[in-house]
């Protein structure tokens, strides 16, 4: 039976650390999305994790580390090419595969060869880390095939009872989730597209390749199809207007950037009313989560551009369509 808990909210990162000492999992905020956070080398607690989420065990799990410094922890050799992106990109939301140190529990790593690895931006889990110095492995703080949560409300919407504490860090300001490499060589292979761009990896790394389009094996299971899905059916298009006209009025729109006028429809949301791609992807959990809420049977979202930002935004609503 898992324990049940008076769950608390609240930006007590001492407190936080006390739990996670003690092998409780904690939600803590990133720039991305919320973690469910363990200390990576108490096996106990990271299988904690699993049970709390419903998420299958052959699902392996990101380390959170504070600096680049602290790599060695988990990680047994570092290419040069991980080197170089980390350099440019952490504190931030990207995650590398690496080697793993033997002694880490194979409950992270989900018995691969490599441990992923993200040194998240957020000043109050970067305070965490420090002041802890616990490495932790945390997928996003979400039921399993749910949408991730961005706020510590959605955290304790799906994890109440569940865990001890929330450390709320307020809204989380990039949205989706981190993007995922791994190193052949000079050769960066994206396993999951996320807040970091292709086009920003391809200014750094010479030779940059997508490896979760639709018919490649899947490498990462955060590549499963259905995934950060709302309970409502989702119909992803391109012309939402003749979507909704075929699927009549008891729906909730998500739009990019203009509500459709003339439409019927339970609501209307908007990602970003100036057209911007990454505030588009900041509201785009928040919009999931809110369309879910409402009295509607479907959600009709717009496709993005396929550019930037806009390909990662897009492969979520595509693993949320149903
Ligand atoms: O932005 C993020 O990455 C957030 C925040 C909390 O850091 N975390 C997150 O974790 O999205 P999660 O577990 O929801 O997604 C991580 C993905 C999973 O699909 C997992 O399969 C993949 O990373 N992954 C983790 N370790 C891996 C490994 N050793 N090899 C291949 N894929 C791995
Ligand atoms: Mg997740």
């Amino acid at each position: 039976m898992m324990p049940r808990f008076d769950t608390q909210t609240g930006t007590d990162t001492a407190l936080a650390a006390r739990y996670l000492q003690q092998g409780h999992c904690v939600a803590i905020p990133t720039e991305t999305v919320y973690g469910l956070a363990a200390h990576a080398f108490d096996e106990a607690a990271v299988s904690q994790i699993f049970r709390i989420k419903e998420r299958p065990p052959s699902n392996p799990l990101i380390v959170h580390l504070p600096s680049a410094n602290h790599l060695e922890q988990v990680a047994d050799s570092v290419p040069e090419m991980a080197r170089t992106l980390l350099h440019h990109f952490a504190p931030g939301p990207l995650t590398v595969l690496l080697p793993r140190r033997e002694n880490l529990p194979t409950t992270v790593t989900a018995g691969l060869p490599h441990v992923a690895v993200r040194i998240p931006a957020h000043p109050l889990t970067q305070e965490l880390l420090r002041t802890s110095g616990l490495p932790l492995a945390a997928p996003s703080a979400n039921l399993y095939t749910r949408i991730s949560p961005t706020t510590a409300a959605h955290v304790f919407s799906q994890l109440q009872g569940r865990i001890p504490y929330i450390l709320d860090g307020g809204p989380c300001t990039r949205g989706i989730e981190s993007t995922i490499v791994g190193f052949e060589g000079d050769t960066v292979q994206v396993y999951r597209l996320g807040s970091i761009s292709l086009e920003a990896l391809q200014v750094v790394a010479p030779r940059v390749v997508l490896r979760n389009s639709g018919d490649q094996p899947v490498v990462a299971p955060g590549m499963h199809h259905l995934h950060y899905a709302p309970r409502k059916p989702l119909v992803l298009t391109n012309d939402v207007a003749a979507a909704a006209q075929e699927l009549g009025s008891d729906i909730v729109i998500i739009n990019f950037a203009q509500k459709k006028p003339g439409l019927a429809a339970v609501a209307q949301l908007v990602l970003s009313a100036t057209g911007n791609l990454e505030e588009a992807a900041r509201n785009l959990y928040a919009a999931l989560h809110q369309a879910d809420g409402m009295p509607a049977t479907l959600i009709v979202a717009e496709r993005l551009p396929d550019t930037g930002t806009g390909r990662a935004i897009n492969d979520r609503l595509k693993r949320a369509a149903h």
